[in-house]
C-alpha cells in the first residue's frame, strides 16, 4: 500500500513547527524537510527522530527535491518573513523570486500532488504557484483566511465565554489588512452572538492585527498557522470534505474573478472540491470586492 508523504519546503519557524505538528498528530507515513540551509533541515530531522521512542510511526528525513516524487502534499513555507511592522505584501517580490526556483524544482519530480502555500503574501503566492506550476486549481491551495477565522472564533469565544469550537464565524478575503469579518453569518448553534459595536470592532481589530502583535512580541508567528496547515492536510489525507476558509482562484464569485482569495471551500482528497457561495450583506460584499481588487493589483504587479 502506498505510504502517505508530506514534504515541507522551508525549515524556518513556520515550516519546522508545521512539520512537528504533523508529526505529533501522526498525519502521514513519511515527512520530508527541505531547506536551502541543509544543515537546518538535517538538524530538525535529527531532533524529531530522537523523539520517535515517544511517538513512533512516521519516517522523517531531511531530503532534496527528488523526495517530492510521490508526495501527496507539498507545503511551501519558504521565503522571507514579516519584520515588525512590515505588511505581508512587502514580501512579495522577494518571495516570488524564491518560489520561481522552488516550483521549477518541484515540477521535476511531482505532477500529481497538492501544493499547499503558506508563504506571504499567501494569496498572491498561491496565484503565482498556480500559474507557474500549471497544475489544476483544485491542487494549488493557499492557507488563506483559515488562521484569521480561527483567531476570530477564539476572540469571540473569549468574549462570550464559549468554546471557540462552538463558534461559527468566518473571516474571508485577503489574508491581510483588507480581510473582512462576516458578522451576518456568524453564530453559536445558529443563535445570534449578541455583541455590540464596540465588542465587534475590538474583536475584529484584534483578529486582523494579531500577526503584527505577535511579531512585535516574539519575532514571528508559527503555532497557530502550523495548526491551520495541519487542519488542511488532515482534510485532504482523510478525504473529509471539510469546509475551510482557504485561498483559491475565483471565477465570478460575488462578482470577483481571476484572483486567489480566502473563501469557504470544500476540501477533500483531491484538494478543493468546490467553493461555497456566501450570501453577504451589501457592506460585506463591497468589502470583499475591495479586498479582491487589492489582491488583483498585487497580481498585476508580478505579471511578466
Ligand atoms: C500570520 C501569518 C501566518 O497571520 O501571516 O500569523
Amino acid at each position: 500500500m502506498k505510504k502517505s508523504r508530506i514534504v515541507v519546503i522551508g525549515a524556518g519557524a513556520v515550516g519546522s513547527t508545521t512539520a512537528y505538528t504533523l508529526l505529533l498528530r501522526n498525519r502521514m507515513d513519511e515527512l520530508v524537510l527541505i531547506d536551502a540551509n541543509e544543515k537546518k533541515a538535517i538538524g530538525d530531522a535529527l531532533d524529531m527522530n530522537h523523539g520517535m521512542p515517544f511517538l513512533g510511526g512516521t519516517k522523517v528525513w531531511a531530503g532534496t527535491y527528488e523526495d517530492c516524487k510521490g508526495a501527496d502534499i507539498i507545503i511551501i513555507t519558504a521565503g522571507v518573513a514579516q519584520r515588525p511592522g512590515e505588511e505581508r505584501i512587502q514580501l512579495l517580490k522577494r518571495n516570488v523570486a524564491i518560489f520561481d526556483q522552488i516550483i521549477d524544482e518541484v515540477l521535476k519530480y511531482n505532477d500529481d500532488g497538492i501544493l499547499l502555500i503558506a508563504s506571504n503574501p499567501v494569496d498572491v503566492m498561491s496565484y503565482f504557484s498556480l500559474r507557474k506550476s500549471r497544475w489544476p486549481v483544485n491542487r494549488v491551495i493557499g492557507s488563506g483566511t483559515l488562521l484569521d477565522s480561527a483567531r476570530f472564533r477564539y476572540l469571540i469565544g473569549e468574549e462570550l465565554n464559549i468554546d471557540p469550537r462552538s463558534v461559527h464565524a468566518p473571516i474571508i478575503g485577503e489574508h491581510g489588512d483588507s480581510e473582512l469579518p462576516v458578522w451576518s453569518l456568524s453564530n453559536v448553534a445558529g443563535t445570534e452572538l449578541g455583541l455590540n459595536d464596540e465588542q465587534k470592532e475590538r474583536i475584529f481589530t484584534g483578529t486582523r492585527d494579531a500577526a503584527y502583535q505577535i511579531i512585535e512580541a516574539k519575532g514571528a508567528t508559527y503555532y497557530a498557522i502550523a495548526l491551520a496547515l495541519d487542519r488542511i492536510c488532515t482534510a485532504i489525507l482523510q478525504d473529509e470534505g471539510a469546509v475551510l476558509n482557504v485561498s483559491t482562484l475565483l471565477d465570478n464569485y460575488l462578482g470577483v474573478s481571476d484572483v486567489y482569495i480566502g473563501v469557504p471551500c470544500v476540501v477533500d482528497r483531491g484538494g478543493i472540491r468546490n467553493v461555497l457561495e456566501l450570501t453577504l450583506s451589501d457592506e460585506e460584499t463591497a468589502l470583499f470586492q475591495k479586498s479582491a481588487n487589492k489582491l488583483k493589483g498585487l497580481i498585476e504587479s508580478i505579471r511578466d
